[in-house]
Order: C-alpha cells, then structure tokens, then sequence
C-alpha cells in the first residue's frame, strides 16, 4: 500500500519555503538502511550544533528496502524533505555529479571484502565470494577478476553465507558489517580492501542547491563535531580499520556535489507506469546494427554475448524486464546506463553510441522500430514501460 497525501496537504506541502530559519527543517532519511540508528544520532547532533530546529518526515513506503533512486529522492527534496540524511555517495560519481546537489560527508563508508574468522569453510566454498544480485558489490565483483562469485538474493544472505561457511569470502557494505557484527557478537569478521575505487563510498547529508545555506550550515556544523571529537566517537563503532582500508577514517572531504545510488541495494529503476499499449518503440532499424556492435564490444564481457546475463545481470526476456505492467520505463533504463554503464567505465561513450545500444536493446526484446531515430538528447525523458516481449 502506498500512503497517499490529499492534494490539499502537497500543495501546503509545496508552498512552504523552505529557508534556513523559518520553519523547522524537514529531514527525510532512509528506514531500511543499515546506519538508521546512526544516522538518527548523527542528525541530532549536527541539527543542535548547527542551532536549527526539525523534524523527521515520515515518509511512509514511498523509499522500500532497496533504496531509493536519484530521481526520487531529487524529487522528494523538491516538495517534502529539504534534507536528506543517510545517503551513501559514491566517490567514482563524483565525476559524472549534477551540479544541483550538495552534499556533506560523515563517514567513510566503503565496500570491503570479508571472511569469518574461525570459521571451517564447506568443500565448494573455498574459491567463492559471495555477493549481493544487483548491488554495487555484484559491480564490485566483476573487477576482481580471480575469484568465482556466488551471487545471493540481498546482503543479509551474503553475510549469512560467509558466517555460516558457505562461502569463504564476501562483498558486502561496511555498515552492513557492523550490524550484522552487533546482532551476532560471537562471529568476528576480518576486512580489507578491495582492488577498485568502485568500492569508495561515504554516507552523507544531501540537499540540492535551493537549499545552499542550509548544506553551508550543515557542513560547518560537521567540520566542528569533526574537529572537537564528538563525531568520531559517535561513530567509532562504524569507522573502518585503517589497517585493513585504503581510505583513512575521519579523512572526510568538504561539502562537494556528488551523484548518488542510495542503500547498498543498489539503484532503483523502477517507477509506476501504466503497461505499453503496443510493442513499437522510437529507434530506427539503421541504429540496430552498430548498437549491437557497440554491445558486443563493451557490455558484453558482463551481460553476456546474447545479454543472458553473466557476472551481471540479464538485459533481455523475463530475467530482465516482465512482459506486461513492467516498472521500468525507457527513459529509466536509457538514463542508468548512460550515467553507470560500462560499470568500469561509466560514461565512456558517445551519447550517439549509447542511443544505438539502445535501439538494439529494445529490438532484442522484441520492439519494433517506429522509423523515427532515437535521438540521445531526448532518450531519457521517454516513459514508455519497458516491458520485454521475448522469453
Ligand atoms: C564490468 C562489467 C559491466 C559492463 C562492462 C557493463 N555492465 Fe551493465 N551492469 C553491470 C552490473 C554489475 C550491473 C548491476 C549493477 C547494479 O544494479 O548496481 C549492471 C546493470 C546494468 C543495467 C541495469 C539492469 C537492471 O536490471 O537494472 C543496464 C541497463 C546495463 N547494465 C547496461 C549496460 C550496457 C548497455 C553496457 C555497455 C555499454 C554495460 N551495461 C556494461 C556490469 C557491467
């Protein structure tokens, strides 16, 4: 069920400026995630220090345990949040940022590659890591290129598997580390670092810059619970080992903007759209051909030669897209890819070239060409369903 606001209150909701001193900040934040306890702490702290009155908003099942994508939380601070607490920022999309958003770092927060300490790992377990379907560690995975992977449902199976011995190895968020750790005290994990900056993450306030003044007030009020030792020790239990980590703890950057793929789950295409009425799509036959090219030589080695999906997932029939009712959207799916794709080199194609691999990509799911070419500069505004009508 999704909780549904009376137009009457969006629109009180909307017209409340949010400046710095008015009314209370509105801070949004995410209920699923491993550091919601954290965060929580984190908030209070930075609020007081910062002198400034809030209030958490409840935000219903509008953000599920996968997170949120960035559209909707851009969109969630353009009417009920001003803030954002909890975010985890990627480092490697600081390149690829909108200058829109802001954000203020509190905690390195990095993926790490773990084992249980004492633990006899089963026969088959040995070589594997274990890793979490469609989350950054799955990306992650795909880097190190000697180990076999076991892919698992979501990071609370990876763990498990880890601790249980299943598997000797995992990929896994370090705030999921420390609570999974919390509740088990009795297993003990070692970590380290792994080969790519992939991995480089930190948990951060976000806002976008019609709040600027209100991110100023916030990063000054970190910097000083940074500086005085208030913030380490709220933290202590979720710094990395500098032993183990190439980042060092308490090494945080000053406000920057940054793109952002919150919880460990991984980006979330999905939006809710009525299902296609036919299987026609706007791309040109003559697009197909180079796209399919394109693919082969830079998406293939993951998705697999007929996008069967490999040590990433599947991008054509049922594995990928439903077919009928499907969530995603073109638009969506053109967006993530440009912005993430190829996950080792996200961004590194020609907006031409990833319009083609588009064109090719709904041929292989069965759309048929409307004659009119897929035009990059408007590819991502398409809401057409994405659904896929081969098996
Ligand atoms: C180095 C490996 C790698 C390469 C190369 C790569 N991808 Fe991906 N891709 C991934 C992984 C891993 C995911 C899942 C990531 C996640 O959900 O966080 C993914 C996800 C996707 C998704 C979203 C799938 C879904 O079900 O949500 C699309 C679309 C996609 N890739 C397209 C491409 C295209 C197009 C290319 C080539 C230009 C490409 N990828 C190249 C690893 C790769």
């Amino acid at each position: 069920m999704r909780n549904v606001l009376p137009a009457a209150m969006l629109l009180a909701l909307a017209a409340t400026a949010p400046t710095v001193h008015a009314a209370p900040v509105r801070l949004c934040g995410f209920p699923h995630s491993a550091t919601e306890a954290l965060d929580r702490e984190v908030a209070h702290a930075v609020f007081q220090r910062a002198g400034l009155a809030y209030t958490r908003v409840d935000l219903g099942d509008a953000i599920g345990r996968r997170g949120a994508s960035a559209d909707l939380v851009s969109k969630l601070l353009g009417s009920r949040c001003d803030v954002f607490i909890g975010v985890p920022v990627a480092s490697h999309f600081d390149k690829l940022k909108p200058a829109s958003v802001l954000d203020t770092p509190y905690l390195n927060a990095s993926f790490v590659k773990f084992h249980a300490v004492g633990v006899h790992v089963a026969d088959g377990g040995r070589d594997t890591t274990a890793v979490a379907y469609k989350s950054p560690a799955q990306l992650i995975a795909a880097e190190e290129h000697d180990a076999q992977f076991d892919v698992l449902g979501d990071t609370s199976a990876v763990i498990d598997a880890v601790a249980q011995g299943k598997d000797a190895y995992g990929i896994a968020w370090y705030p999921s580390l420390v609570t999974y750790q919390q509740q088990h005290p009795q297993v003990h994990f070692a970590t380290s670092a792994t080969r790519t900056s992939i991995s480089d993450w930190r948990l951060s306030f976000l806002t976008d810059t019609r709040h600027a003044a209100l991110a100023a007030h916030i990063a000054s009020a970190v910097h000083e619970l940074q500086q005085d030792g208030s913030l380490p020790r709220l933290t202590s239990a979720w710094q990395m080992h500098a032993d183990s980590m190439r980042i060092a703890p308490g090494a945080l950057a000053h406000a920057q903007p940054a793109v952002f793929r919150p919880d460990d789950a991984g980006v979330m295409l999905r939006t809710s759209n009525a299902p296609a009425a036919g299987a026609q799509a706007h791309f040109a036959q003559s697009q197909v051909e180079p796209g399919r090219k394109l693919y082969a030589a830079d998406c293939a080695r993951c998705h697999g030669d007929h996008m069967e999906g490999r040590t990433a997932p599947a991008l054509r029939g049922e594995a990928f897209a439903p077919a009928t009712g499907s969530t995603m959207t073109v638009g969506g799916i053109y967006q993530y890819m440009t912005t993430n794709m190829p996950a080792d080199k996200p961004g590194m194609l020609k907006p031409q070239e990833y319009a083609d691999i588009m064109a090719y990509l709904l041929h292989a799911n069965g759309y048929t060409p409307s004659g009119q070419a897929l035009d990059p500069a408007h590819a991502g505004d398409d809401q057409t369903p994405f659904n896929s009508y081969v098996k």
